[in-house]
């Protein structure tokens, strides 16, 4: 289960870091309050913020972490049974994880649907008129193309479900880079068994791990990269995933 903080090292602020968060900076958009970037109905009363911060957010402009390519070895490994992540940003795809081992719960810039006749476009056919500043409209009915990204109060991608069957399914959970505060993500942490070990890698304690710890939680608090690297170090695999990022950065 990831969050915002994995990606912070690339480049892209959180969202509630105190200072550095995206709900510290958004005085520039003109929102009533933080959230309303990601709210239906504001979004429907001016779309502008959210496309603003979409032009900011394009997936293009960052390349993964080591963090990602963390969990890209654990897939090469055979190890992955899932990332469940809440980021928006796509650089799980960018680090050659495959699309059937991902959870994109709270959506994806990598396609969009019209807000009225719900026809769905592929991330060429709209990516032009964010990245100019034009709202991007339906060429059939002239409704606005909203990124498939989960606004507050919108259900969850069907893929969501997928969990009913992987956490009960775990052998190890690991959570990094989230500060566990919005639902039905954040319950995660709690639908694997008793006796399965639960790590966590974040700046701070978050969670049930801060006030329903379980006797196998193991917590690594500090920088998730610096976390990352000593977790590697101790599995014997730092030249393996330095060899990985080495290969896909020479790749991109
Ligand atoms: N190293 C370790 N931890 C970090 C780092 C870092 N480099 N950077 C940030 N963190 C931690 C923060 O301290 C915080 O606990 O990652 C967590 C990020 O929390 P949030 O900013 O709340 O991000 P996230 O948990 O992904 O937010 C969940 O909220 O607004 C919605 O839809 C949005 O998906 C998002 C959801």
């Amino acid at each position: 289960m990831v969050g915002a903080g994995i990606s912070t090292p690339s480049g892209i602020p959180d969202f509630r870091s105190p200072g550095s968060g995206l709900y510290s900076n958004l005085l520039q958009y003109n929102i009533p309050y933080p959230e309303a970037i990601f709210e239906l109905e504001f979004f429907f009363h001016n779309p502008k913020p959210f496309f603003t911060l979409a032009k900011q957010l394009y997936p293009g402009n960052y390349r993964p972490n080591i963090t990602h390519y963390f969990f890209r070895l654990l897939h090469d490994k055979g190890l992955l049974l899932r990332l469940y992540t809440q980021n928006i940003d796509g650089l799980e795809r960018v680090s050659g994880i495959p699309v059937s081992k991902l959870v994109e719960a709270h959506g994806t810039f990598a396609s969009a649907t019209c807000t009225v006749c719900r026809r769905s476009f592929p991330e060429k056919d709209w990516w032009a008129d964010v990245m100019m500043d034009r709202v991007p409209c339906c060429p059939v009915c002239a409704g606005i193309v909203k990124p498939d990204i989960v606004f507050f109060g919108e259900p969850l991608p069907e893929r969501f479900l997928l969990h009913v069957l992987d956490f009960p399914m775990a052998d190890l959970l690991l959570i990094l880079g989230t500060s566990l505060e919005v639902e039905p993500f954040a319950s995660l942490s709690e639908a694997v068994g008793a006796s399965v070990p639960r790590l966590l890698i974040n700046r701070d304690l978050v969670g049930t791990f801060a006030w329903r710890p379980r006797s196998r939680d193991v917590v690594q608090l500090g920088d998730v990269v610096h976390s990352v690297e000593r977790l590697v170090e101790l599995l014997g695999w730092t030249k393996e995933l330095q060899d990985l990022v080495q290969r896909e950065t020479r790749k991109a």
